[in-house]
């Protein structure tokens, strides 16, 4: 009888369960089924209306760029955007970064107005560049920039960051993330490949995917998740010059094969809305490219949700890029090219087109529609109709300590050791002296980067207190009377003289000095020169006479080049912008209380005139005397050094020769020879060694991560699949030349251990 209760009960669990939880696909139709419903109720100009995203000072009192302390709503432009014109979409704040309960305020205000005053009280979406933490709401958690994530080479923080910056993200009422960017960047000049996963188009993949899963959760209504905004589709991060929003070019194969591919991946992993390219790739501007946008995006691809532009960039269609003689031909193009929300962001001139546009027959009803659609469903998607805002007072583990550690993890597997000459580091001489100098040695901005509490990132009054610069994590690792200090130079400003600087350094039995460039992004963050400015250079060829170790740390969003002073560092650090706890976490490794397992994840240039990346052809490394030793950057994509060693061996393949559709496996084994415990990346690369396109060098194809303790060793498995086996062909198919492959497993710096594998074709 017991036996037949609890089998009974079990059903009844499974069946309720399985009934109050229907699976993905049947929420997935029914959100488009309400979608579809409202559709029918709303006029052309409500349509627009939701089709129309706009700045939140646009409805805030006084003039949309101001740089007041406080933001009060403005219920005459809220009458006249949210109501009279119906916008249906609001992003990003003023200058000073409100704090939770401010944005429930205003959320939670804004959201009222519209349910009291609008005929169809639909919610209006609120977006947010969280792209590093929820960090336009004070007090929140900051983390290492996306290329401080790659450079963990651990997806699982990048999950991690994902759900952290969504959980604060709701706890400030914001739903939607402009994040994670996944334009793979082959550019180091581009200002913002801080902003990305760096180089390879493996690692976007699989970074990308972890982040969206641990931002969007299981489901986008829970209170803990957001909605994904994938930026900027695509082909963004590889300007020519380097400038940003600067034409690319990209033939159609390169395209898919390196740079779209991240996107494919979002997708699958649940990516519900993108963000367009800025630039012009082959002469075409992102907002205007019909066949990524409609063809490949949403067609192929499959995006179910929309496609907003970016800032301003329907209007630059006709002011920069010149496809459109108005801005009203502007909004034909982008709209008719499959745009579903535009980025004003100043006003509603974009919804008054669009109702023009359609009514004049340049714009079909059906495009509008299918624009709308897909913006509701989003927005039932989101759960936003029955929780427009949350309560901030629920969200009990915002900036939390426990959020802190989290960003501390983070930001110790990002750090990379670059160089470390006779042990310099860890330092091991009990009560060291420490002079510490530099421009980036005592800020908190110089460790968290751009968007930080406000976009530029560089104004030092929204510092959060308590968190750490490196002087003061320094100074409380190794004790305040050990540590000395002077500035040293500013980021581009006069060095100090050098007869100072050589008495502090009299005075230390090592120096550190922290290195990098001034927080910036988007066009502000063009340079002319890859260089590190001529200042902080001659401040290391100075401190250099003091005879003293030297160690750099490089806080900077790219790789700027330091050819003429590395051979004057004994150890070298890429902290990249590792965010608030970055400070603690660089005094924690150099003091050796934690080990390095950074790896880079783009290749470090030499030269400013030699800017290769790992893909390179063998062509590339052809030098003067048509040898083969043209490729020499400072440091390979990949690389980087740990306090303990690590060695490999027994490499096996599962299979000699493969077939068209299979793949093989392979294991390898990893010893940890060194005398610390210690975390290592393993790498597996493939080198295609004929195709019918110049293949790359080599090609990343899986990595992993593994702790070991001194002497331990594991046997690691990888599946390499088919499809990683081949390229892009110029007709756009995925394919695979017979011929052999190396098989290339290891960790860098070192010799990979290598195998070969034949594909013998269909
Ligand atoms: C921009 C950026 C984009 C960002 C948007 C909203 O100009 O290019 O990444 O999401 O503005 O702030």
């Amino acid at each position: 009888m017991r036996l037949l209760y609890i089998t009974l009960s079990f059903m009844f669990v499974v069946l309720v369960g399985s009934c109050s939880q229907p699976s993905p696909e049947v929420q997935d139709n029914e959100h488009f089924r309400r979608a579809d419903s409202l559709l029918q109720l709303l006029t052309l100009e409500e349509k627009a209306g939701q089709m129309t995203n706009v700045g939140l000072t646009a409805i805030t009192q006084g003039p949309f760029w101001n740089d007041f302390d406080t933001l009060l709503l403005d219920t005459a432009k809220m009458r006249d955007l949210l109501i009279n014109q119906h916008v249906g979409s609001i992003q990003n704040k003023g200058v000073y970064p409100p704090c939770r309960e401010e944005w429930h305020r205003i959320i939670k205000t804004v959201q009222q107005f519209v349910m009291e005053h609008s005929r169809h009280q639909i919610p209006v979406l609120f977006g947010m560049d969280a792209v590093h933490g929820a960090h336009y709401t004070a007090g929140s958690t900051l983390f290492p920039h996306q290329i401080g994530l790659a450079a963990s080479w651990n997806p699982e923080l990048a999950r991690v960051v994902g759900e952290v910056t969504a959980y604060e993200m709701r706890a400030s009422s914001q739903p939607w993330n402009f994040a994670p960017v996944l334009d793979v960047s082959m550019q180091p000049l581009w200002g913002r490949i801080f902003e990305t996963f760096g180089e390879d188009t493996h690692m976007h993949n699989m970074m990308g995917r972890a982040f969206i899963e641990g931002q969007q959760g299981s489901s986008l209504a829970d209170t803990t998740s957001v909605a994904t905004c994938i930026k900027h589709f695509a082909g963004y991060g590889t300007p020519f010059t380097g400038k940003d929003r600067s034409p690319a070019l990209i033939p159609e194969h390169y395209l898919r094969q390196y740079y779209i591919e991240p996107f494919r991946h979002a997708i699958e992993a649940g990516a519900i809305t993108a963000m367009l390219n800025s630039g012009t790739v082959n002469g075409i501007p992102g907002h205007a490219d019909h066949y990524l946008i409609t063809d490949v995006l949403k067609g192929e691809l499959g995006l179910k949700g929309f496609v907003i532009s970016d800032w301003e960039d329907v209007g630059r269609l006709a002011s920069v890029h010149r496809v459109a003689s108005d801005a009203r031909d502007a909004a034909r193009i982008a709209v008719n090219a499959g745009l579903d929300m535009s980025m004003v962001p100043y006003d509603a001139s974009f919804a008054t087109d669009v109702v023009d546009l359609v009514n004049a027959g340049k714009i079909p009803m059906s495009r509008i529609d299918d624009a709308v659609r897909r913006i509701l469903y989003v927005k039932f998607k989101l759960g936003l109709f029955d929780n427009p805002w949350h309560d901030p007072a629920g969200y009990t583990d915002f900036g939390s300590e426990e959020f802190a550690e989290k960003s501390y993890q983070a930001a110790l597997e990002s750090i990379t050791l670059l160089k470390n000459d006779n042990g310099t580091l860890p330092i091991s001489k009990d009560n060291p002296k420490i002079l510490i100098t530099g421009p980036t040695s005592n800020a908190l901005t110089a460790l968290n980067g751009p968007w930080s509490r406000t976009w530029a990132g560089d104004d030092p009054s929204y510092d959060d207190p308590g968190k750490k610069t490196v002087l003061e994590a320094m100074q409380d690792a190794f004790g305040a009377g050990q540590i000395l200090h002077t500035p040293g130079t500013s980021y581009e400003g006069e060095v100090e003289s050098e007869q100072h600087l050589l008495l502090k350094a009299d005075r230390a039995d090592m120096v550190i000095v922290c290195l990098g460039e001034r927080p910036a992004t988007e066009k502000p963050s063009d340079i002319d020169e890859l260089d590190l400015p001529r200042n902080q250079l001659d401040l290391v060829k100075r401190l250099h006479k003091s005879g003293k170790p030297i160690v750099l740390v490089l806080l900077q969003g790219r790789p700027r080049i330091i050819r003429e002073i590395e051979p004057l560092a004994d150890a070298i650090i890429h902290a990249y912008w590792p965010g608030h706890e970055g400070g603690r976490a660089l005094a924690s490794l150099i003091k050796g209380d934690d080990n390095f397992s950074g790896k880079l994840p783009y290749t470090y240039p030499r030269y400013s005139g030699a800017l290769y990346t790992y893909q390179h052809k063998v062509s590339d490394k052809l030098d003067h005397e048509f040898g083969l030793d043209g490729f020499n950057p400072q440091w390979e994509f990949g690389h980087g050094l740990s306090y303990t060693t690590f060695a490999y061996s027994d490499l096996r393949l599962s299979a000699d020769t493969v077939f068209t559709d299979e793949g093989f496996s392979l294991e390898v084994s990893v010893t940890n020879t060194g005398s610390r415990p210690g975390k290592e990346v393993v790498q597996v690369y493939l080198r295609d060694l004929v195709a019918t396109i110049t293949p790359d060098d080599r090609k990343l194809v899986a990595f992993d991560k593994v702790h070991l303790e001194a002497g331990e060793s594991k046997t690691l498995a990888f599946e390499v699949s088919y499809h990683d086996m081949q390229y892009m062909g110029l007709d756009n198919e995925w394919t695979a030349l017979s011929s052999d492959y190396e098989v290339l497993v290891g960790g860098l710096p070192g010799e990979l251990l290598s195998g070969k594998v034949f594909y013998a074709g269909p």
